[in-house]
């Protein structure tokens, strides 16, 4: 079984083995709708008469039992005990002998009432069989009077939230264990050591065992009749003992994965003739790759080595290991090319070498004999493959990963006989072809398709929504052309962004699934059509940036009015987290569109061709904005206060449009600026998971910032690192607020081409972090605030055009610019970089500026601490505002921030020092 999202390996391992995962397990499997019948409830419909003694015991049992869904001992009614679901007797002697009271993954609900075993189930003298598994007790221990059956050969605790113990049972062949913590049991070494010789499978994966394998007392003691073992899942390290494995010959499966394993695998594992299926993913195993196989069984079926450290180039000679059904050698550092004898392994069904260093070509010699092969990844290798046009493979894959394999230029025929397949991954293979005709018809039960980062040219067919199974289809950066068809009715994700994609949106996408709608950088144009508001309800990111839609966006989500959401019942909830739509012709007021998009985070309407008042309800309603660029629109009016709501707000660009009124002081209150450790978000967990749904790779979804006077363009994750305030290029009038210096995290400031007057504040001292600083074009006035100079990261700064006046202060940090045209239009500068003198610049300490108001060097430093202090204060938001500095402030400091604590140590003994000498 595979999971869609081919990407998370883990994932799809873990639900391709029954033994692993079990929350993952549960949910994929409600997610994949797999209902498996119940098997086991259909023998109990078996002849036989209930004994009185035992019916009581069950039903004394059954008191403790809060089944899941409370269904399955339901049935437990009437006298015929042997009748009821879950119990089987003998025919022969009427007792009950079987107890499955396993929870099926249909019938599984998460609920908070655990179960209880009831000692009245001793009164089961003759059961052999019980299966308890995927229940919940509570994390209680299991039972000491499970210890009584003594004919009890299957014991299936596994996954059912017990406690510790191993309970010890003469005549037990098979015992799951799996996800009972038996870390804190009293001493599971021995406990396990009194296992019984009978023993044939033993599971105790997930079990937070802590030992080296040596310790284990499996090997010495007379387990010799295991058949499986299964310790994946723990924390066993060190290198697998040599030796030890010998006695072990009956051993068929063994299951090591996901361990702390180091080192070769023993050579006595050759005498382990009966192993089938090894198992040693996710460890440390090392060394030569060719050296491990010839240790390995030679009748071995099942070889997964994935996620370990192993080297080499695969032997030619491997084509002797006939029996080999599944090879699993991916996320390893192999070098070297595939060699032809893997094309004789006609029993391989399962082949995975991705993310290798392998070199060189895939020729058809490499698959002369699989017949068998289903599932097939080479990627993200450096692998070439050259078949011929008409090269009929002899295998039928289901599921095809060869990204970052050169597959172009053309695109591979070989395809076409693939009508199996479900998975389909070749992204970055350098093809430069139009997509055949016979393509989509030959995918016709394709979940995952995924063809980026190519330069396949033709159109998307009409019939695309045929595609009845299709889950994500991923085809941006190619050269697609045509109109976006109607989708597949059960497409979760659509990726379509940079091609050339024209028209207008579809009246009816044809799906209500879909979560992501990625179609930026096409050639999109129209109105998005109101008809998609219902179809629009299970999106949560949507980018049609750099398109040519116009018009107004429909009202989708009017629940914004909380009153009318509670009597419209079509009123459907809005899980939009990202809406991106920069750069088209969109019009009309603030969209209402968003006003029921709780969940937002990112929200770009800029350069586009809004207008009106920005509405107060984006403060109140999108609480979770952590990203707001409005640039180049045609908004007025104030900014509302409301926004500084806005806690988790980290840029906010409202750049050239027409707003005016000051800047409130409140305004600067944005929580998210006042941090300077990285800001993480619900967003964060988005993005990363769009680029990781793109098969591991990162999807080009960028963000622009004017910063430091260029365009920078920042991808993906990088986005959280931008903190960026910009009110460039809009009317706004009143002194800038002293609060601004709370902002210990910005990064960006631009209040350039405004109309802003008074000086700039002295606080500005607190934007630590600031490396952008741009009051160009305004009309401040007064001297330029000493203070300015602590900022140590700021590398671009324009002041230009003001009226500002007195000595530019050549301290710190300022003295750094000298490019003169970040002073001029101030005509009342002086001092360097300006060419003009200051009148009585004779004196030589005249580096440190004197300020009107008997502003002298201990209270420039003072407020220097007081500035940096308020940084912090906002961050616990335990201390006002204006406090007075104390000395105590830097210990604080210097928990959260060493380079700023030395920088003011620095600056205090240089003071000290300077005071001193005057
Ligand atoms: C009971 O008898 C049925 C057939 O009558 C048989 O299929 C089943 O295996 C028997 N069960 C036991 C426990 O012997
Ligand atoms: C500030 O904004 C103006 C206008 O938007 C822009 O021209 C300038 O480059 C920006 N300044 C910086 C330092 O990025
Ligand atoms: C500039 O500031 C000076 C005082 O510093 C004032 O006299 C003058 O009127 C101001 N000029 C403008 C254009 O605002
Ligand atoms: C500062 O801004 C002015 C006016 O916008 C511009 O002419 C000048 O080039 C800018 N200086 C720098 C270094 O960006």
């Amino acid at each position: 079984m595979f999971v869609w999202s081919g990407n998370n390996k883990t994932m799809a391992k873990l639900t391709s083995s029954t033994t692993h995962g079990v929350l993952l397990l549960h949910l994929c499997l409600l997610l994949l709708h797999i209902f498996s019948p119940a098997l086991s409830l259909e023998t109990t419909k078996l002849r036989g008469s209930c004994l009185a003694s035992e019916r009581d015991a069950l039903l004394s049992f059954k008191e403790g039992i809060n089944y899941p869904a409370g269904r399955l001992l339901s049935s437990w009614e009437g006298q015929d005990c042997c009748r009821w679901r879950g119990v089987m007797c003998s025919n022969r002697t009427g007792h009950v002998v079987k107890l499955d009271l396993r929870v099926y993954p249909e019938e599984f609900q998460w609920t908070s009432m655990s179960s209880d075993i009831s000692p009245s189930i001793l009164a089961l003298e003759r059961l052999n069989y019980l299966d308890l598994s995927f229940n919940d007790f509570g994390g209680q221990q299991i039972p000491k009077f499970m210890g009584s059956f003594k004919n009890l050969k299957y014991l299936n605790l596994s996954n059912a939230n017990f406690g510790a113990w191993l309970p010890h049972l003469s005549s037990l062949k098979h015992l799951d264990m799996s996800y009972v913590n038996l870390s804190a049991a009293v001493d599971w070494v021995q406990a396990l050591s009194m296992l019984p010789a009978s023993l044939r499978v033993l599971h105790l994966s997930n079990c937070n065992l802590n030992a080296t394998l040596s310790a284990l007392p499996v090997y010495s003691s007379n387990l010799t009749s295991l058949v499986t073992l299964d310790l994946a899942n723990n924390d066993f390290h060190g290198p697998i003992p040599d030796g030890l494995l010998g006695n072990m010959t009956s051993l068929e499966e063994l299951w090591l994965g996901s361990n702390d394993l180091v080192g070769m695998i023993p050579e006595t594992m050759k005498n382990l003739h009966k192993v089938k299926v090894l198992d040693l993913s996710q460890n440390q195993i090392s060394g030569d790759i060719a050296k491990l196989m010839e240790r390995l069984p030679h009748k071995i079926q099942s070889l997964s080595l994935w996620a370990n450290n192993l080297n080499g180039s695969l032997p030619n000679w491997i084509e002797n290991m006939t029996s080999l059904s599944t090879l699993d050698l991916g996320y390893n550092s192999l070098i070297g090319p595939i060699p032809s004898g893997m094309g004789k392994l006609t029993n391989l069904s399962y082949l995975d070498l991705r993310s290798n260093h392998l070199v060189g070509k895939i020729l058809e010699d490499q698959f002369t004999s699989l017949t068998r092969l289903e599932m097939l990844d080479l990627s993200n290798n450096s692998l070439t493959m050259e078949v011929h046009p008409n090269w009929i493979p002899p295998f039928r894959l289901k599921v095809v990963y060869l990204s970052y394999c050169k597959l172009g230029p053309h695109f591979p025929a070989w395809i076409q006989s693939q009508t199996n397949i479900t998975i389909l991954s070749m992204s970055s293979a350098r093809i430069t072809d139009k997509l055949p005709n016979w393509f989509w018809n030959v995918i016709s039960q394709i979940r995952y398709l995924d063809l980026s980062l190519n330069e396949i040219s033709g159109v998307l067919p009409m019939t695309l929504e045929f595609l009845s199974t299709a889950e994500s289809i991923i085809l941006h950066s190619n050269q697609l052309k045509g109109r976006l068809p109607k989708l597949p009715m059960g497409l979760l994700y659509l990726d379509l962004s940079r091609n050339y994609i024209s028209g207008p949106l579809p009246l009816n996408l044809g799906t209500v699934e879909l979560s992501y709608l990625l179609l930026s950088n096409n050639l999109i144009n129209g109105t998005i059509p109101s008809s998609l508001c219902n179809q629009l309800q299970s999106l949560e990111i949507l980018d049609l940036s750099n398109n040519h839609l116009s018009g107004q966006l429909p009202q989708c989500w009017t629940s914004g009015n909380s009153f009318r959401a509670k009597s419209d019942r079509r009123d459907v909830g809005c899980y939009l987290v990202i809406a991106h739509f920069y750069n088209n012709s969109l019009s009309g007021k603030f969209p209402l569109f968003f006003r029921g998009c709780q969940q937002l985070s990112f929200l770009a309407l800029s350069y586009n061709n809004f207008f009106g008042n920005l509405p107060a309800w984006i403060g109140t309603r999108l609480p979770n904005l952590v990203f707001l660029l409005l640039k180049y629109n045609m908004f007025f009016g104030y900014i509302p206060i409301k926004l500084s709501k806005l806690d988790h707000l980290q840029v906010l660009d409202l750049a050239h449009n027409n707003l005016s009124g000051t800047i409130d002081p409140s305004l600067v209150n944005f929580k998210a600026m006042t941090l300077t450790s990285l800001y993480t978000s619900d967003l964060h967990t988005y993005a990363a998971g769009i680029v990781e749904n793109i098969d591991g790779y990162s999807d080009p979804f960028s963000l622009f910032v004017i910063t430091k006077g260029q365009i920078l363009e920042y991808q993906s994750d990088k986005i959280f690192f931008i903190l960026s305030l910009d009110l460039s290029g809009n009317s706004l009038t009143g002194e800038i607020p002293e609060q601004i210096g709370a902002l210990t995290g910005l990064k960006n400031l631009n209040l350039s081409a405004n109309r802003l007057t008074g000086n700039i504040p002295e606080t500005i001292n607190g934007l630590l972090s600031l490396e952008s600083l741009d009051l160009s074009n305004n009309e401040l006035f007064g001297e330029i605030p000493p203070t300015l100079s602590v900022l140590t990261f700021l590398s671009h700064l324009n002041l230009s055009y003001n009226n500002l006046s007195g000595r530019i202060p050549s301290e710190g940090q300022l003295e750094t610019f000298l490019d003169p045209t970040i002073y001029i239009g101030n005509s009342n500068l002086c001092g360097p970089p300006t060419s003009k003198n200051c009148s009585g610049d004779q004196t030589t300490m005249s580096d440190l500026p004197e300020h009107e108001d008997g502003y002298d060097m201990s209270s420039f430093y003072l407020s220097m601490g007081l500035g940096f202090a308020m940084g912090f204060w906002m961050v616990f938001g335990t201390l006002s505002f204006k406090r007075t500095w104390r000395i105590t402030y830097f210990l604080f400091v210097d928990d959260i921030c060493d380079r700023i604590y030395v920088f003011m140590v620095l600056k205090w003994a240089r003071l000290n020092a300077r005071i001193k000498k005057k």
